[in-house]
This record gives structure tokens, C-alpha cells and sequence, in this order.
């Protein structure tokens, strides 16, 4: 597969209202994001969001509880740097801007943009603008301004600061996807010299702090003050460069040393490096439908961009891209965006599950204020480790989170073998989980049957709220304490004494085992399904009066309470529990369940039509798994949910590459073996892509009627490698 160039464009996005376009054509790099705003017009809202920098404030229950989350974290919105004025010498400033062209590369990670810019007496002139994120340098993001003359061919004046966010009112909004206004932090604005500017943030409460310097490199050999003279019909370019400090620490670096030795070249050099290697490990090429194509390429390329790298930040809801969801961190990443990364990146994914692993005594400190003085509860949704979710019903009671992470943390540790992660880390959260589920669910005798149940839960879909015996759930702890079992013994094959080490012995593992074995899996036989939970199955389906468009999303419309009455699904909820355990159900069982859940399923969550693809590709309906992959793919680019204007979906996003990988190529690895499947639909001609696992990278390259494993770098796995049920013999291509 040759690597291509893929640009995505303004011809591409769905419309060109500025906060969609801020969002979709946003940079980041795991440090901090820049959203793509107007430097014209800027926006006084929203314009650079640092990973991980956030303020708190109390949360006001009118009617409080003991343990609900106390405190909101909130990201918080920095200066927008794009912003730059504009006038002409004798004062007009250029206040007006259009939008005429937009280039994002995804190759080498630069924007280029194109705007002609007027002021109210009607002079013109166009802009060029060209900016690009530091990538090994991840502190570092640089921006060039290139002006031409139109009408107007006399002395510009251009000057650039960096303005404090202006005390934007917070309008209260019913929409529990966008954010909430954080207070603002403390801002001290200096010029350290006349072109190197110091931005120095303390946030109040949380005490974290940043610096963020802003310093011209290139101003024609100028300084500012003077104008740039455009009557030589030549174009004229200033370059700055930002330098944004890590949270928590400020003054550590010369800035204007930093600066000189630093270029927009230089900068454009770094993220070409950085994106190549992206491209290396994990370049997809899809033949037979070139929005497709670019499409997926753009989730693979924000993906990176959201991905905190420091073992210290995640990956919020809705990346660096926009602040809906407040910058939190969710279970999305461990089940829809670390799949990539697992198979694609093994050193991030660890960088990821080392966050998880950071926060293990806030989740320790959470379980006991739900009363169980044992284990961990992860947060439902966070920044800083403690629970932030006021409305408890669709946040702390989906407590799947804990096995989520678990379930990750074993993916990992399939594909690596990497025992030292698992002894320092990784075994430590899949044991404290089980030990919460171990004592917040409880035993029950049903006839002869002895059942470990959990009640007063909620599963991933969040219409249906604190029921009991959530199939999803009880799978997925069934899945951890498995687990425990598992890592135990691969730990003792190093050294029998490391069990100790946490405090068990090998009879615990008899309980972990016989809790694995009892864990109850509530099934419907009289529709010989799965139940999505004990009571599910009894409710009334959702009206059809209710049913018309403009009622979704039912939860923009409608009380809780009228939605957990019915028998009505956000999203993929039982059927995710499937796609992860494929080995739990025959296919037919699997077409019952899917056309029983999809019968209920609304999707208003971005989250559920890439299971629904996946799971179409393994069931033999290709078609209908290209219909929801299509969704899938281009849902910000088509504004398919209607709020990309609040940041991306990177759930959605790295959903749309298990769909392609795990389900038209069904990819899945069970027992050291990694299986394909050919299920590519009619609809495409070629599928190529490449992941790496362990020290290898693999393409796989599907037509109609072949799937073909190759490695193209690294040594041959020692893993096996089965396509279509059979186990294949790996060639190396050079
Ligand atoms: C979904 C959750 C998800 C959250 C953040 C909600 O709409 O129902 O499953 O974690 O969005 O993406």
C-alpha cells in the first residue's frame, strides 16, 4: 500500500457556520488544542483547551444526597492565539472576514486557510493563513499570516496579543452534553519584550497553573509597530509561534531561546515526522468510496490529536476539539478510542491506561463513599480522577466503568505480554475492581441456581436507568473477575511470590473464579435472546405519536422519567456485551438479538451505530453494515448529531475504525490468535490497513474474494494468525 495525501476541505464538511467549522477543522496534539477560529472575528468564547487544565466549583443539589459527586470540573477556555488585528495605517480596522478556503493536510498536520478581509470603508486585502501544532515539540504551535493587497494597496498595521477570554455569561442550557462556564481564572498579560508576550494562568480553586508565551519570529525583519507596506504588489508574512506550558508548571523554559531556535518550517518538519509515523502503523486505504476514504482518515488523524501522551491526561468526549462534556474523560475511551491504540500504538495505550492507573485512589476513595470498603470505583466522568457526574442515575450507576477498564487493561495485555505493566499497574486496577464487584453485587439462590447479581444499575444505554441485572454489566464483571484469575497466574509464572504482593493468596483465586462462573446472565427464553436486564423485556415500547423527528434526541425532549418507563434503547447496549464476546452466541442468536435491539434502539447516542456495524459485518449483512458505517464514518463531517459545533465525537470516531477493522475484516483475538474475516461489502472494491502488534506491523488487504495478511516490518508474530477459520502461515514483504 503506498501512503497517500489526504486534504480535507471546506468542499467536504457538512456546512460553514463558524462554530462547526472552529471544531472540525481544530489541531491538537494530546497537549492542548486550538480551535479553528476566525483570527478575524476570533471568538470570545472558545479558542485553545489545554488537556487536563480545569477549574472546580461546588455542585448545587437542591436536594443533596450522601456521596453524590460534590464538585464540577470543568475545562477551561483559553485565549484564542489565532487571534490577530488587522487596520490599515490610517486606522480602519478590518473587522469583516470571509472564509473562502480551508486545506487541513492530514500528511503533515498543517491548516491552510484563505480569507479576504475588509474593513467597514470597504478596503480589501486577502490573508493567508497557515498554522501547524508542535508534535514532538507538543508545548509548541505556530501560525503565519501572509497578507496581499485587494483593493487596498497601502500600509498595514498588524499587531497580535494574547487577549484574556472575555467573562462569557453562561446561558443556562437544558442540554446536558454542552458545557457549563468555569469561573475565570486568574490572568496576568505582559510584554516581556516587544515581541515576545508572557500569559501567565492560575486557576482559583484548583491551583493549577500554565504559561503560555506568544512571539513573532519573522515580521518582515520588522517589529510590529511598523506597517507592512502592500503597494509592492508582493505578499507579506508574519510568523508567530505560541509556547503553551505543562499544567502545573510555568517559567521552566526560555521561551525567546526556545523561539529562536524554532521556525514554522521547523515546527511543519516535527509534525510531518510525527504523522508519518502515524501513517506507518496505521494507514487505511479504502477503494470504491473516496469520502469514505477520507473520511476515516480524518478519525484516525483527531484521534491522534485528542490523545493525552503523558501518562498524566486521557481522552475527553470531545477531545481538544471543543469543550461539550467539559473536557471529561468517559469509559468511551477504554471501549471505543484505546482499540486503536492497542493495536496500532502499544506505547500510548499504556500512556492511557497509566491515567486510569493515577486516579486508583480517588476510585478507592469513591467506593467507600458508596459504602463498600473494599476496591475501586472509577469515576463516570472526570478530569482529575473524583466523580463529576451530578445525575447519578446515568452516571455513578454505570458502574460498568470499573469492568471496562479492567476489560482494556487485559486487551492489553494479550497483544503485549507486557508482565512488567501488569505487575506495577495493571493487575492492581483489575483486582480493585473485582473487589468492588465482589462486594456490591450479592448472591442469590433461584431454585437450584446460585446467582452473583447486581442490582440497582445502569447499563451503557442510558434510557434505561438503576435496573437490575444488566446483561452488559454483569458480563463484563464476569469478564474481571475472570481476569483476576488470569493475570494471577501469568504474574506467578514470573515469581509465586507476587500474589502476595497483593495481598492474595491462591485460595482467593478459587473465589474470583467461582464469583466468574455464578455471575448471572439474565436470557429470555421465550425469544431465546439475551435480556438487556430483568425488566426490559416487560416494558412498553416507546409510543409511535412520540416517534416523529422532531422528538430526538428523546432526552432533549422528555423527562427521565417518561423515557425509563419504555422499552427504548440510546444505544448499542446487550449487543456491545456480544461484539465483545463474540465466542458467547451463535449467529443466530445473534440475528434474533440484533433485530430485537435495533427494533428498540434510537442511536442518539454517538456511540451505538458503530456496534451496530460491526456486529451487521458478523452476521452476514455487509449492506447493512456499510449503511451504519457510513453513518459512522462522516458523522462530524455531516454534523450528524447536530452539535459538532461543541467538539467532535471521539467515541464515534475510533468506533468508525473498529468498524472497519473488527467488522468488515473481522479482526478479533482470542486465545493468542489474531482472526480476520472477509465481510467486505459489495459497496467497496478494496480494503487495505495496517496495524502493529507487538513489534510487527501487519497489512491486511481485502477484496471480494480474498484477505490477504502480510508483515511489512518488524519479525514475523508468534502469535497465530487465522483467516476465515483457518490458520494462515505469516510471509514478510519489503
Ligand atoms: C453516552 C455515553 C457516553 C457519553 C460521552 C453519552 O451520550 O450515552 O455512553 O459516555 O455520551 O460520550
Amino acid at each position: 500500500m503506498t501512503l497517500r495525501d489526504y486534504h480535507l476541505t471546506l468542499r467536504d464538511v457538512s456546512d460553514e457556520q463558524p462554530e462547526y467549522l472552529e471544531t472540525v477543522f481544530s489541531l491538537g496534539n494530546g497537549h492542548f488544542g486550538v480551535r479553528a477560529n476566525d483570527p478575524i472575528s476570533g471568538n470570545p468564547i472558545t479558542g485553545t483547551l489545554i488537556n487536563g487544565f480545569y477549574e472546580t466549583a461546588p455542585i448545587t443539589y437542591g436536594e443533596a444526597g450522601i456521596g453524590y459527586a460534590q464538585k464540577h470540573q470543568t475545562i477551561l477556555n483559553l485565549p484564542d492565539l489565532r487571534h490577530v488585528h488587522v487596520s490599515t495605517s490610517n486606522g480602519h480596522q478590518f473587522t469583516h472576514s470571509k472564509r473562502t478556503a480551508v486545506d487541513l493536510d492530514l500528511g503533515s498536520g498543517t491548516l491552510k486557510e484563505k480569507y479576504v478581509i475588509s474593513t467597514d470603508q470597504g478596503e480589501t486585502v486577502t490573508m493567508a493563513v497557515t498554522s501547524v501544532m508542535g508534535q514532538g515539540q507538543t508545548s509548541l504551535w505556530g501560525i503565519s499570516y501572509t497578507f496581499t493587497a485587494a483593493n487596498y494597496a497601502k500600509g498595514l498595521l498588524v499587531s497580535k496579543s494574547i487577549a484574556v477570554p472575555a467573562e462569557a455569561e453562561a446561558i443556562p442550557s437544558a442540554d446536558p452534553r454542552k458545557t457549563r462556564m468555569a469561573g475565570l481564572p486568574i490572568c496576568e498579560t505582559e510584554f516581556v519584550t516587544q515581541d515576545l508576550q508572557r500569559y501567565h494562568v492560575k486557576t482559583r480553586v484548583t491551583k493549577q497553573a500554565v504559561t503560555m508565551y506568544l512571539g513573532i519570529l519573522v515580521a518582515h525583519g520588522q517589529l510590529l509597530q511598523q506597517p507592512v507596506d502592500l503597494s509592492d504588489e508582493q505578499a507579506h508574512t508574519l510568523d508567530y509561534e505560541a509556547y503553551v506550558g505543562e499544567v502545573g508548571k510555568h517559567n521552566t523554559i526560555d521561551p525567546a531561546a526556545m523561539f529562536m531556535a524554532s521556525s514554522i518550517a521547523a515546527l511543519v518538519d516535527d509534525s510531518r515526522d510525527f504523522w508519518q509515523g502515524v501513517w506507518n502503523r496505521s494507514e487505511v486505504s479504502v477503494d470504491g468510496n473516496d469520502d469514505l476514504d477520507l473520511a476515516i482518515h480524518y478519525n484516525i488523524f483527531q484521534l491522534n490529536q485528542a490523545a493525552g501522551r503523558d501518562g498524566r491526561t486521557n481522552i475527553a468526549a470531545k477531545g481538544l476539539s471543543g469543550s461539550g462534556y467539559e473536557g471529561h474523560y468517559f469509559w468511551d475511551t477504554e471501549m471505543y478510542m484505546l482499540p486503536y491504540f492497542t493495536y496500532t500504538n502499544q506505547q500510548m495505550a499504556r500512556q492511557l491506561l497509566l491515567y486510569r492507573y493515577q486516579t486508583l485512589p480517588k476510585a478507592r476513595e469513591r467506593a467507600r463513599a458508596l459504602g463498600v470498603d473494599q476496591g475501586a470505583l472509577f469515576a463516570w466522568r472526570t478530569i482529575n480522577g473524583e466523580e463529576a457526574s451530578a445525575y447519578f442515575p446515568a452516571g455513578t450507576a454505570q458502574y460498568h466503568i470499573d469492568a471496562d477498564i479492567a476489560y482494556a487493561v487485559g486487551k492489553y495485555f494479550e497483544i503485549t505480554r507486557d508482565l512488567d505493566f501488569i505487575i506495577q499497574c495493571g493487575f492492581e486496577m483489575v483486582l480493585e475492581t473485582a473487589r468492588f464487584w465482589e462486594n456490591f453485587g450479592s448472591w442469590r439462590q433461584v431454585g437450584t441456581d446460585c446467582r452473583f447479581e447486581f442490582h440497582t444499575v445502569t447499563g451503557p444505554d442510558e434510557y434505561t436507568a438503576l435496573v437490575n441485572n444488566n446483561y452488559y454489566t454483569n458480563r463484563l464483571a464476569k469478564h474481571n473477575f475472570g481476569l483476576v484469575v488470569e493475570l494471577a497466574h501469568q504474574m506467578m509464572k514470573r515469581s509465586p511470590q507476587l500474589l502476595s504482593k497483593f495481598g492474595l493468596s491462591e485460595s482467593d483465586l478459587d473465589v474470583y473464579q467461582n464469583l466468574a462462573d455464578h455471575v448471572y446472565l439474565p436470557y429470555s427464553n421465550e425469544l431465546e435472546i439475551n435480556e438487556q436486564d430483568d425488566s426490559f423485556l416487560d416494558k412498553p415500547r416507546w409510543p409511535a405519536e412520540k416517534s416523529t423527528p422532531e422528538n430526538f434526541p428523546l432526552l432533549l425532549h422528555y423527562h427521565p422519567l417518561t423515557i425509563y418507563r419504555y422499552q427504548v434503547a440510546k444505544q448499542a447496549d446487550t449487543l456491545l456485551a456480544d461484539y465483545l464476546f463474540p465466542e458467547d452466541l451463535s449467529v443466530d442468536q445473534l440475528k434474533r438479538e440484533y433485530r430485537y435491539y435495533e427494533g428498540v434502539t434510537t442511536h442518539d447516542s454517538s456511540l451505538s451505530r458503530s456496534i451496530f456495524s460491526i456486529l451487521a459485518a458478523r452476521m452476514g449483512d455487509p449492506e447493512k453494515a456499510y449503511r451504519y458505517f457510513m453513518d459512522t464514518a462522516r458523522m462530524d463531517l455531516v454534523d450528524l448529531q447536530k452539535n459538532t459545533a461543541d467538539g467532535l465525537h471521539l467515541a464515534n470516531l475510533g468506533g468508525s475504525w473498529l468498524a472497519l477493522v473488527a467488522g468488515f475484516s473481522g479482526f478479533y483475538v482470542q486465545d493468542e490468535v489474531v482472526h480476520f474475516a472477509n465481510h467486505l461489502p459489495a459497496e467497496l472494491d478494496r480494503l487495505t490497513y495496517r496495524m502493529k502488534i507487538a513489534e510487527s506491523v501487519l497489512e491486511i488487504d481485502l477484496t471480494a474474494d480474498n484477505l490477504d495478511v502480510t508483515v511489512i516490518s518488524g519479525p514475523i508474530p508468534t502469535y497465530g494468525v487465522s483467516v476465515n477459520g483457518e490458520l494462515i502461515s505469516l510471509v514478510k514483504v519489503s
